[in-house]
């Protein structure tokens, strides 16, 4: 199931992700997976063709996400989170530019860790926030970023709240113990909010392993995640985020009521199959994940360098040693076909995301495509 894809069906979907790859081309940019979403997400689906209005319309604390997210994160994690402080949005990036509204204003400084996911980027900027960076850097062995200057910079830009994607996207760094220590003591004593977007903590591989950052400092954490990335349900539209700082609660129920819109009620169901039913699905789906990623290091071109993620389906590439004279994007889609998502959307010139979550074949032949363009230019 997760490696007999052929490239002429995935084509006909609808969704961006094949839809805007050219005849020919092999997409490897937007975060989707290729895999076909888990039988039980389907049949939920199918099975409920009730169309009315949810009940928890009504009455919020009735939906079972609520529950459901909170239950989930303490059988995976061992974290207590209080189903009452769970709200639903959309997506995540809705979530996270509602959040920076209540709790941030025009003019304030928001720290992220740079690379960052482009809507993210968008959003700080977009909103009119200064964005401080924590610059991930690259040590020779991995991403690192230095605690001290994060510390230094909270206060020399007077930052209110940090984004904190863990794992992160682009570079797939699980953040250790220490690190998120370091972050939450920064947050403790400059009485920061934290929006932890979490997205990806169900795909980390062996030997790495997620701690959500509300087990460190719960009363100053939002947290953000969804079923999106895990179980390849992005267009469902739905999200949960717990919301454990008072002051972001208090401004989100200022807001009309009615502002935000409010999630399907399929989407709703297919995330709590996807939850409750679908862990065999998960477990063949990171099966399939780890040994594609053992592909990528094995076989990316000569002059091409990454570490390989710690979680998420996505490898960032620093090409900077083939000096190419355009962006390496630009050059693979050119002479090889593939659609990969360029390095300055993300802030970081020289350097490509490529993202493996399609079939064994077909990551061995966006790697031979990308290895031959390399070789023969
Ligand atoms: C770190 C991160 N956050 C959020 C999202 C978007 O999730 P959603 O589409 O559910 O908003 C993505 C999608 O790739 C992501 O990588």
């Amino acid at each position: 199931m997760f490696d007999q894809l052929d490239p002429d069906d995935l084509r006909q979907r609808p969704g961006a992700k094949w839809a805007l790859a050219d005849p020919g081309v092999l997409p490897a940019w937007v975060a989707d997976m290729d895999f076909t979403a888990p039988k039980a997400v389907r049949a939920a689906v199918a099975r409920h063709a009730d169309f009315g209005y949810p009940l928890w319309d009504e009455r919020p604390e009735q939906n079972p996400l609520r529950g459901a997210f909170v239950a989930r994160m303490a059988a995976r994690h061992g974290v207590a989170l209080d189903a009452g402080h769970v709200r639903l949005f959309t997506e995540l990036n809705q979530a996270l530019q509602v959040v920076l509204h209540v709790a941030t204003e025009p003019g304030d400084a928001v720290a992220v860790h740079t690379p960052t996911y482009p809507p993210f980027l968008e959003s700080v900027h977009g909103m009119g926030r200064r964005l401080v960076p924590i610059p991930l850097t690259d040590s020779g062995a991995g991403w690192t970023f230095d605690a001290d200057r994060l510390a230094a910079d909270v206060v020399r830009h007077g930052v209110r709240a940090l984004v904190l994607v863990n794992p992160h996207n682009p570079t797939g760094r699980v953040f250790t113990r220490a690190e998120l220590t370091a972050i939450a003591a920064v947050a403790e004593e400059h009485d920061l909010v934290v929006i932890a977007d979490e997205v990806h903590s169900d795909l980390t591989y062996d030997g790495f392993t997620h701690i959500p950052f509300a087990s460190l400092c719960p009363h100053r954490t939002v947290t953000l995640y969804s079923a999106s990335k895990s179980y390849n349900l992005a267009g469902l539209r739905c999200a949960v985020a717990h919301v454990g700082d008072a002051r972001v609660r208090s401004g989100l129920a200022k807001l009309p009521p009615l502002l935000l819109g409010e999630v399907s009620v399929l989407s709703v169901l297919a995330t709590l199959a996807a939850w409750q039913e679908c862990d065999d699905w998960l477990f063949e789906a990171k099966a399939t994940l780890a040994r594609n990623r053992a592909l990528v290091a094995g076989g990316l071109p000569e002059g091409v360098r990454h570490h390989s993620p710690e979680a998420t389906y996505l490898a960032w590439l620093d090409c900077r040693e083939l000096r190419l004279d355009v962006d390496p994007a630009a050059f693979f889609l050119e002479r090889a076909d593939v659609l990969l998502s360029p390095g300055p959307d993300y802030g970081s010139t020289g350097y490509v995301r490529l993202n493996f979550a399609t079939s064994g074949p077909l990551v061995e032949e966006l790697l031979n495509r990308m290895a031959t363009a390399v070789a023969t230019r």
